[in-house]
């Protein structure tokens, strides 16, 4: 099918819901992609933060293929020993006390569970968010997101959730009530522009929710998995949350949600009150397995660290060449770039050169690349937006 055609039919048939670019990728390895007309490009969008092993890497693509042969789908309500084997370097990995899963099979879904845990766990109702925050699109999970574009059209949302402003633990003590289950948040804002907070927020964020009684829940669906240079976003702070959303990476490309809790505060769940058709099928779990061997074996956490520093400081670097960058943040390999103007026609004009840039809301260029990313790969992104930024600013 030609380039035309596919853009024409996913515009025909497909929900017209994605800010669509207008390129067709039909492969990948490692932090590069190429079109259906052979030119590359360095992906700095990375799947969203879903390719943080590189595109295909081997050993999770060796991974599916023998399972896919052995057994593809096996519901929870039967035992199975890909699922076991995942669990159990799950909990391996996860901070310390952080040891009952509910595996689904999207970040919004990992949410979706906190979310219900909560208020069975607690028995109260509400939910406070922060502004800015961003934790999914399906009915609860939108509650706690921010955006009015997001919410407004789907009026009236989950009731009992507040947004308080974010890095503020004055406001945040004040909108706990006797009615507060949990206080939900990103370690780093994501989508609301890569935010990282002050460093004594989140303990005091965890020493409030001891105090108050209330649960601690962290959406780690885009910070997990060593993207900041840490396995999980909230070790930079040294913070446990009673239950973390993991999901993205988690199984190296395959669509899977997790929803990992305190023993005491996930067995308040009783048999029937959550599921999922997918959860823990043997195929996402054998290649979640594959893709934690790989993050550990290859020390892809230093290695987010090392380069995370490096692309940083290049990218501080055209933040003093150029007046229309305002700052540079984040940590790891995931790092947000605000401009002083909408960042849409810069986003363009590196695809046109080669390099695929994510936004985080109307001024942020955000970086999530494979955590496998060579340093070339890393100057060619650089000499590309040092050459459009350059005519932007002319
Ligand atoms: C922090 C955070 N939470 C939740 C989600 C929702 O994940 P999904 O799109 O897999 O439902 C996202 C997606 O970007 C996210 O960044």
């Amino acid at each position: 099918m030609s380039e035309f055609d596919i853009i024409n039919f996913e515009n025909r048939l497909m929900a017209n819901v994605f800010a669509k670019r207008p390129v067709v990728i039909t492969r990948g390895k490692g932090a590069l992609v190429w079109d259906i007309n052979g030119k590359e490009y360095v992906d700095c969008m990375g799947s969203y933060g879903v390719a943080l092993l590189g595109h295909s890497h081997p050993k999770v693509v060796e991974a599916v293929c023998k399972q896919a042969e052995t057994l593809i789908s096996c519901h929870a309500s039967l035992y199975n020993n890909k699922r076991t084997e995942f669990l159990q370097k799950l909990v391996s990995i996860t901070p310390k006390g952080l040891n009952k899963a509910f595996l689904s099979n999207s970040g919004a879904e990992s949410v979706e569970c906190a979310l219900k845990l909560a208020r069975k766990y607690t028995g109260k109702p509400e939910i406070i968010a922060l502004m800015g925050a961003f934790h999914g699109k399906t009915m609860g999970a939108l509650s706690a997101t921010w955006d009015k574009k997001y919410r407004k059209p789907f009026q009236p949302l989950v009731p009992e959730f507040k947004h308080v402003p974010p890095d503020n633990l004055e406001k945040l003590a004040e909108a706990i009530t006797d009615k507060t289950a949990a206080v939900l948040l990103e370690p780093i804002r994501g989508e609301g522009g890569v935010r990282v907070p002050p460093d004594d927020f989140l303990p005091r964020v965890r020493k409030l929710c001891d105090e108050k009684g209330v649960l601690l829940i962290l959406d780690e669906v885009q910070t997990s998995f060593g993207r900041t240079g840490k396995l999980f976003g909230c070790e930079h702070w040294g913070v446990t949350p009673d239950v973390m959303c993991l999901a993205k990476p988690f199984a190296g490309g395959l669509p899977i949600g997790i929803t990992v809790a305190k023993e005491h505060v996930m067995s308040a769940f009783k048999v029937g009150e959550h599921s999922s058709t997918f959860s823990g099928s043997p195929l996402v779990c054998a290649a979640a397995c594959a893709a934690v061997d790989v993050l550990v074996k290859e020390k892809l956490v230093g290695r987010a660290a090392s380069l995370g520093e490096y692309f940083k400081a290049k990218l501080e670097a055209l933040q003093a060449k150029y007046k229309i960058v305002k700052e540079v943040r984040g940590l790891g390999l995931m790092l947000g770039m605000e401009l002083r103007y909408d960042v849409h026609s810069i986003i363009l004009k590196t695809m046109d050169k080669g390099v695929l840039i994510l936004d985080a809301g109307r001024n942020v260029l955000r970086f999530l690349p494979p955590l496998v990313i060579e340093k070339e790969q890393i100057d060619k992104t650089i000499s590309v937006l040092d050459e459009v930024i350059g005519e932007e600013e002319k």
